[in-house]
């Protein structure tokens, strides 16, 4: 072959290796030249038919120009992978003065009744109290006849129940007024033998058990929503009494207010449920713009306690002369309100964002005892 053809081949190819403008089209001028059926490919493939004469200048000339164009493509191929990163580099570019997007966990707010629950059981938690629940939808049974409030008794009037219309069987549901009803089915499920599968230790005789949850009334001020939230406590054991129930509020309010000392005060008080029943009122200073628990000659009424009525026992299927105990009902809404300094409690429940970010708490920062409960 010609000294002049191998130069032009040369040069054409060595011109389609410039104009390629990615690795692709790169490989496509490899192939056309080198590959199996490639032009340098071809020619030297003719070698063989060569006198050894022709072969001599022919060999290295043909081999010299495949190594030439292969070292052509290797540094062609190099420059177009760095071409192609730094063009990566500056498409996928962050701006690092941009100010960081909060995630949804940093926007998200608990709302002060979720916290104030979530402090509350941590509290009784340490102490030993596992969670039981009722249904919100309850029947006049639980509400009522199974806690002692006899028919047409006055004290049913004092709930102003919200009342379903008349089932098929003739009997009215209602939205529970109270956490009460819980005391009720917890003590029937402890009793039944072998017990549920899902109770805790504590749930079967001596039972402790805190029962937070959602309760109604019909009624709307400042301080009151037809919907709101209690937790209910019992404690059924053989010799319960009330100086264990005086000891488990103090530590309870001291945990909860995160104080050293809360002077407490037990009035005498009725509810058909308990025998003697109490109302606590817990120290606290009223002189500033806000109330300080703990501190102060003030008292301020904070929940309803007492001896759980042997009827109550009785008719919850435990035998009142071998079991006794106690128990109390706290309002959640207003001991929240208390610490949190919430002055209406009525915004609780309208969704506004505003008020939640002000008063909410961060999602990531669970009250525990040893954490911290409200920091
Ligand atoms: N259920 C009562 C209420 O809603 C509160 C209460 C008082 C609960 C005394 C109790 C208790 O367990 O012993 O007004």
């Amino acid at each position: 072959m010609p000294t002049a053809d191998l130069d032009t081949l040369k040069a054409e190819i060595t011109t389609a290796i410039n104009a390629a403008s990615n690795e692709q089209a790169l490989d496509a001028v490899r192939v056309g030249a080198l590959g199996k059926k490639g032009s340098v490919s071809a020619l030297l493939a003719t070698l063989g038919k060569m006198t050894p004469e022709e072969r001599k200048t022919a060999g290295p000339a043909i081999n010299g120009l495949k190594n030439e164009l292969a070292g052509l493509i290797d540094a062609k191929s190099a420059e177009l992978k760095t071409k192609a990163l730094e063009a990566r580099l500056a498409a996928e570019r962050v701006d690092v003065t941009l100010p960081v997007r909060p995630a949804a966990t940093a926007r998200g707010r608990i709302h002060p009744v979720s916290q104030a629950l979530d402090e509350i059981t941590a509290i009784f938690s340490d102490m030993g109290f596992s969670i039981a629940e009722g249904p919100d939808i309850e029947t006049d049974y639980y509400n009522f006849t199974a806690l002692n409030f006899p028919e047409g008794h006055p004290a049913r009037e004092m709930h102003d129940t919200f009342f379903f219309n008349e089932g098929p069987d003739g009997t009215r549901k209602l939205l529970r007024t109270h956490t009460s009803p819980v005391q009720i089915r917890t003590m029937q499920q402890a009793n039944e033998k072998p017990p549920a599968a899902w109770m805790t230790p504590s749930q079967t005789p001596p039972i402790r058990i805190i029962a937070p949850g959602r309760t109604y009334r019909c009624d709307s001020d400042q301080t009151h929503t037809p919907m709101f939230h209690q937790v209910e406590g019992l404690v059924i054991d053989k010799t319960s009494h009330i100086g264990q129930l005086r000891w488990i509020l103090e530590e309870f309010f001291k945990a909860y207010f995160e104080v050293d000392e809360v002077k407490t005060r037990f009035r005498p008080s009725f509810f058909p449920f308990t025998e003697p029943s109490m109302e606590v009122d817990v120290q606290c200073d009223r002189s500033g713009s806000e109330i300080k628990i703990g501190e102060g000659s003030d008292w301020l009424e904070i929940l309803g306690c007492g001896m759980v009525h042997p009827n109550v026992i009785r008719m919850a299927g435990l035998d009142p002369d071998e079991y006794q105990g106690f128990a109390w009902g706290m309002g959640i809404d207003r001991i929240a309100m208390l610490k949190y300094g919430m002055p209406d409690l009525r915004a609780y429940f309208d969704a506004d964002q505003r008020w939640l970010d002000h008063y909410g708490f961060r999602p990531l920062d669970l009250p525990t005892l040893f954490g911290g409960l409200s920091s």
